[in-house]
Order: structure tokens, then sequence, then C-alpha cells
């Protein structure tokens, strides 16, 4: 008798923590999972937690190989949230409401002429600080003309960047995203792999 107690008491306990801990991961993700958030002059605020997010990959355009001034210095990190890149690898679509990051970083002691570095690891392009901002959010309403997604930029400097941005025209971003990366939802797949991988 007492021990069929006890075993319904250790039921009893195994079943509030199973009921913790499954309420609580949908909280989670849920917060992480805020969306855009836009000032009531409808800017763009900045994205908060990315460094959190999935990092799915980085280019690099050195300074020094584009005379001195790359469009987008130098590193270029990419951040999405993880059940936004768990969908698109499935459909090869962006859900509404996708933010992409893409973090700009210097590179290091470019000792050499093309912006490289001698390291421990071998000559090649290391991370230094970071030197900027630029996002991409999809809304096929509120984006219709720019290929269902805004573009901003928050600053292409130094921390800290802008706490909110307004939209870029078609000119500065769109349209370049637009006529190369149209058919993959206007994100650059063949430079991320990890968007491309299908498990
Ligand atoms: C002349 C073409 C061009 C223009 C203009 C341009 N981009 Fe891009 N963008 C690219 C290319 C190419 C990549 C991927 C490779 C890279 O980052 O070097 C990219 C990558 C990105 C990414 C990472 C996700 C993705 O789609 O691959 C974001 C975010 C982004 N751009 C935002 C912007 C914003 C914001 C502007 C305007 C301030 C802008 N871009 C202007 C060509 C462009």
């Amino acid at each position: 008798m007492r021990n069929k107690q006890g075993l319904f008491a250790a039921m009893f306990v195994l079943a509030i923590g199973a009921y913790a801990v499954l309420t609580a991961v949908p909280a989670v993700s849920a917060a992480g999972k805020r969306g855009p958030q836009y000032t009531s002059d409808g800017k763009l605020m900045l994205p908060v937690g990315y460094r959190d997010w999935v990092f799915v990959g980085a280019t690099v355009t050195p300074n020094a190989l584009n005379n001195g001034k790359a469009g987008f210095p130098e590193f270029h990190n990419v951040y999405v949230e993880q059940a936004n890149l768990a969908a698109y690898r499935k459909t090869g679509n962006f859900p509404e409401g996708t933010i992409l990051v893409k973090e700009l970083t210097l590179v290091r002691n470019s000792s050499h002429p093309d912006g490289s570095a001698d390291e421990a690891s071998g000559r090649g392009f290391f991370m230094s600080e970071f030197s900027g901002m630029d996002v991409t959010v999809k809304d096929s309403k509120r984006y219709a003309k720019t290929g269902n997604w805004g573009f901003y930029n928050f600053g292409h400097h130094a921390l800290p960047y802008a706490t909110a941005a307004a939209e870029a025209t078609k000119e500065e971003c769109a349209g370049c995203h637009m006529a190369g990366a149209g058919k993959t939802d206007l994100a650059w797949i063949q430079f991320y792999p990890i968007l491309r991988a299908k498990n």
C-alpha cells in the first residue's frame, strides 16, 4: 500500500515536471520569434538577440580588394531564426515575418596589399570589429513592390548602430536582390550551404 502511494506520488511529480518542460519550450521559442518591430512612424526597430540566431554564413569583400571601399565592408555575417531556416529548407521560401540580419565585420591586421594577414592558421582574412548592419524583412503585403521584402540599413560603422531605420529605396537595395536572387526568395543561397542543406 505504502509503495503504491509512493509510486503515485512519484508519477505525480514526473507529470508536473513534464508539464513544466512542455509548456516552457513554446514560451521560449515564442519569445525568440518576435518578428519585426516598428516605431509609430513606420521605421524598423533594430532587431534584438540576433547573434543567438542561426549563423547562416559569411561572405567577405575586403576593402583592399574593392578600391579601398567595399560597398559592404568587409565580412558579411548572416543570421536567421531557427524556425524560419527550417521552413526555408523545406519549402524554398521564408515565412512571413522572417528577418535576415547581415552584420558587417572588418578584417583584422591586413598586412598584405590584398587585405589579408598572416596568422597561426595561415594567410587569410580574420574578423576584427563589427562595422555595420543591413536587414531584410519578409512581408508580402507591406513590401509587395520590392519582391516581398523590406530593406533596411542601420549604418555602416562601428557599434552602436541606429536604433531604428527607414525603409531603403529600391535603387539602394531591393533592385539588386530582385535581379540577382529573385528565384530564391531574394536570398543569395549559392553563398549559404546551410540554407541549401536538406538535413
Ligand atoms: C549591388 C547588389 C546589392 C545591393 C545594392 C544590395 N545587396 Fe544585399 N546582398 C547582395 C549580395 C550579392 C549578397 C550576398 C553575398 C554577400 O553578402 O556578399 C547580399 C546579401 C544581403 C543580406 C543577407 C541575406 C541575403 O539575402 O543573402 C542582407 C540582409 C542584405 N543583403 C541586405 C541589403 C540591404 C539592406 C541593402 C541596401 C542597403 C542591400 N542588401 C543592397 C547584393 C546587394
